[in-house]
């Protein structure tokens, strides 16, 4: 194993200042957010909305360490005909590859899920490296559910074993893992109630990680934070989400990886910013914090846009602002009047 090209990607990745935009929606995925605008879901136009971020000058080169992309973005090229991932190269961001094939039900377990991908992995992962991913996301799903008795044992050590057998692949083909396990925010559970599940599940991931010989130093972590439940009628302030999520990382995330980078998991966009702003500004951490986020960075682009060619600068300028935003969140500097300044 290359370890040290593996952290220095790992490293850059979690840069001080700049973190990952997830732009990695599947197929179906992307063609929800598309509806919710009235725009059709083409291979064009789903081309012209990647190509409008990346483009995105300020965003890419100061703001945005990595971009995940899905198999079809990594094949694609812009309208002038660069590959994007040339594009993304160019900006000095880092290009990176969903490469999980998506949840299956698991048997006996009603309502939870399994993460599917392994088959076939070593090969596409070879591939992908030659068309210039450096770094991988594998992204395992856990429902906290409304009874007591969720997660199970069965979903919780499926997926973190499935996370460790990808990660430990990358490592072998010299791509950095994202592992993601997330603990949903749906439900009515307090924030508690997710520390307890996040913790264990974290726990469970690096025991699988450890087992399965994966380099720390060279891996990225990207958990979810500890919030409650959508339909929680218990609220938690900014504080409270920063002070428990930081505590609960610093019981169950050892020391040697290098960085943590969020998902927003259905946040909105300013919590997930404040969020991270006030775990950055507890400071004193093992490893650096800073985000991973999908909806939270593309929701205001994605709107300005609203598949229209004239509407590109307008979508570049509010992807800009989120990514700064952002960007200040990781270094503790983000300030809620520069939201209104930008408004
Ligand atoms: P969200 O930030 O929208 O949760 O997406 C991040 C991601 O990549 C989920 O796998």
């Amino acid at each position: 194993m290359n370890l040290s090209e593996l952290n220095k990607v790992a490293t850059a990745m979690v840069a001080p200042g700049r973190g990952i935009l997830a732009a990695d929606e599947s197929t179906g995925t992307i063609k929800k957010r598309f509806d919710a605008l009235g725009v059709e879901s083409t291979t064009d136009n789903r081309r012209d909305y990647r190509e409008m971020l990346f483009r995105s000058t300020d965003a890419m080169a100061i703001y945005i360490s990595g971009v995940i992309l899905f198999d079809e973005t990594i094949r694609q090229s812009a309208m002038d005909g660069t590959p994007l991932v040339k594009l993304i190269e160019k900006a000095g961001s880092l290009p990176g590859i969903k490469v999980d094939k998506g949840t299956k039900p698991i048997p006996f377990c009603p309502g939870e899920v399994v993460t599917e991908g392994l088959d076939g992995l070593r090969e596409r992962l070879v591939e992908y490296r030659g068309l210039g991913a450096r770094f991988a996301k594998w992204r395992a799903v856990i429902d906290i559910g409304q009874e007591h008795g969720l997660p199970s044992h069965t979903c919780v050590m499926g997926n973190a074993h499935a996370l460790a057998r990808y990660a430990a692949l990358c490592q072998d083909e010299l791509i950095v893992p994202i592992v993601e396990p997330e603990v949903l925010m749906d439900g009515d559970h307090d924030i508690d109630r997710c520390v307890e599940v996040t913790s264990w599940v974290l726990k469970e991931t690096f025991h699988q990680l450890f087992y399965n010989r994966v380099a720390l130093e060279g891996m990225v972590l990207k958990p979810n934070m500890a919030v409650p439940g959508k339909k929680s009628p218990k609220r938690a302030s900014v504080e409270e989400v920063a002070e428990k999520t930081v505590r609960m990382l610093r019981n169950c995330v050892p020391a040697a990886v290098p960085g943590i980078a969020f998902l927003s998991g259905g946040q909105s966009d300013e919590e997930a910013t404040a969020h991270l702003d006030a775990m950055n500004r507890i400071g004193n951490l093992p490893w650096r914090l800073t985000f991973s986020y999908g909806r939270a960075l593309q929701a205001a682009p994605q709107k300005a846009w609203s598949g229209k060619a004239e509407n590109v600068a307008a979508a570049q300028r509010a992807f800009n602002h989120r990514a700064m935003m952002n960007g200040l969140a990781t270094l503790g500097q983000w300030k809620a009047d520069l939201e209104r300044k930008a408004a």
